[in-house]
């Protein structure tokens, strides 16, 4: 039975990262822009093209027939099929300003969407980088929303989670986006909470309210959140110019950064037969303690890396891509992890490894050369070990850039879910600058004028107080004291909150 996933995106980045994730899973599972699944690779008459390789199995043979067994995706962990069998993706799109949406109702993907599940607010203003408005606007529309979000559940066998995309620095995604967080425990009570959060670019911002709406969502995603996959703008940013020479990139660019790494770390779930093949699996062996739950991701080659197709005249091995799993410079996360670079350390690590060819002795051999070289330093009171699940390549993505002529993808590939220490790095430079723009009252009239702050500013004071515990936690992890933590007797959080 599938365990299906649900994806909720609001506001501009998480609109535009969902529909750039939805692509992505569209090619690798051969469903076209249409809904449509195409003809099996090596079924088609195209097959000789398909590298050119003698080893290609002839679809008379007997071979193919397990060729295509050992392919056997689960299209309906993300998909369901309409009564003409087209795939129409599990998706809810919601904003307050209706420009995005219009953009993907016009996009080659326009016939792939239920239009049911787009809600755009009619009003269309935004929340204009306030995340105390679009928290408001939470009470007038989540009634369309939590129908839409329940019709979906009920098309499905067997729920497991929903994933929601968006930013945690404007109004729509934060604002409302931490709003349906706080309400989807009410009507999915049982159901696993995982967002893929981006997080702002903050030398490069702005918009002086921003850390308002970070700290007010951060506190949303410790307190709501089963996982948070953190995308940070400005490590995308620096991913797009070091390694693919993009000077300024544009949006389009750095969400396909996102949406190969968000398509990885969800192959587990979407083909059958290897480990770690349900979300509940994976976060139960990523994040040990409930609080500590915002994961970094890296990944390798990253397909137009110049510096990697020049060495491409090697043959890229299973400890070359593990071991850059480990580098800095391929996180989806800022890698000046502080000065406290030296204590940071790795609560978890798990490597997807897709490769048709990939040899599970070379796995344990880069196992043993990592743990023999010291390349990652774990926590104190856990296990100190790296998981790794290997999973096939797509052949429809082959096939098609065989068919354009386009660079073949990488023979082996990686994509890394970690939970690190020095994610608390990230948390402290947020709360650093919320302190300057807070001490200043910049701005904060704007959100009085919202319900939330009609009291006063105590909300911003109560979630400044959970990500300072939060950061606090992330620090006592690297001790092996760590065992012992629990939330101390004059928890400000708490005090706070009973004071209210
Ligand atoms: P309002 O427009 O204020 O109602 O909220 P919103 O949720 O639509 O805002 P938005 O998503 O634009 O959030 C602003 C933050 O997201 C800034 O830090 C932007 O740099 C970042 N951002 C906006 N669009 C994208 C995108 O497509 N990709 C990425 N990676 N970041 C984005
Ligand atoms: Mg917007």
């Amino acid at each position: 039975m599938p365990r299906e996933l649900l994806t909720v995106s609001a506001g501009q980045a998480g609109n535009q990262i969902s529909g750039e994730f939805w692509a992505q899973l569209c090619a690798e599972h051969g469903i076209r822009p249409d809904g449509v699944v195409e003809d099996y690779p090596f079924a088609s008459s195209s097959a000789s093209t398909l590298g050119g390789s003698s080893a290609l199995p002839s679809p008379s043979t007997a071979s193919f027939g397990r060729q295509q067994a050992q392919y056997h995706d689960r299209k309906d962990v993300f998909f369901y099929q309409a009564d003409d069998e087209r795939y129409i993706p599990r998706a809810v799109m919601i904003d307050l300003e209706p420009r995005v949406l219009n953009g993907i109702r016009n996009s080659p993907y326009k016939n792939l969407y239920n239009p049911e599940n787009f809600y755009s607010s009619p009003d269309g203003g935004g929340a204009g980088n306030n995340f105390a408005k679009g928290h408001a606007a939470g009470d007038a529309v989540w009634n369309d929303i939590a129908e839409m979000l329940e019709r979906e559940a009920e098309g499905s066998d067997s729920l497991e989670g929903i994933m929601m995309m968006h930013s945690i620095a404007g109004g729509t995604g934060a604002g409302l986006g931490s709003y349906v967080l706080e309400r989807l425990s009410d009507v999915f009570p049982k159901k696993l909470i995982q967002t893929y959060s981006v997080f702002p670019h903050m030398e490069n911002s702005d918009v002086v309210v921003q850390p308002y709406n970070s700290i007010l969502t951060l506190q949303r995603l410790t307190e709501h959140a089963d996982s948070v996959v953190v995308l940070d703008n400005r490590a995308l940013a620096s991913i797009c110019q070091d390694r693919l020479h993009v000077g300024e990139p544009s949006f389009a660019q750095t969400n396909q950064l996102c949406s190969t790494v968000m398509a990885a770390s969800t192959q587990t779930l979407r083909y059958p037969g290897y480990m770690n093949n349900d979300l509940v699996s994976i976060i139960a062996s990523l994040i040990p303690t409930p609080r500590c739950h915002f994961l970094t991701t890296s990944y390798t080659p990253f397909t137009s890396d110049k510096v990697e197709q020049a060495r491409a005249v090697r043959k890229t091995t299973v400890l070359d891509v593990m071991r850059r799993l480990l580098q800095p410079k391929n996180r989806l996360v800022s890698t000046s992890f502080g000065s406290d670079a030296k204590s940071n350390c790795y609560i978890s690590i798990m490597n997807i490894i897709q490769g048709d060819e990939v040899d599970p002795t070379d796995v344990h051999r880069s196992l043993v050369r990592i743990r023999e070289r010291s390349l990652a330093s774990f926590i104190p009171w856990g296990p100190a070990s790296i998981q790794v699940a290997l999973t096939k390549q797509s052949p429809y993505v082959r096939a098609k850039s065989a068919a354009e002529g386009t660079a073949p993808p990488p023979r082996v590939s990686g994509c890394m879910l970690a939970n690190h220490t020095g994610i608390a790095t990230i948390f402290a430079q947020q709360l650093q600058q919320f302190d300057k723009v807070r001490a200043r009252k910049a701005f904060v009239t704007e959100y009085q004028r919202e319900p939330m702050f009609e009291k006063g500013l105590e909300p911003f004071d109560e979630a400044r107080a959970v990500v300072r515990e939060l950061i606090d936690e992330y620090r006592a992890a690297e001790k092996p004291e760590y065992v012992d933590y629990g939330a101390p007797a004059t928890n400000e959080a708490q005090d706070l909150r009973q004071r209210r």
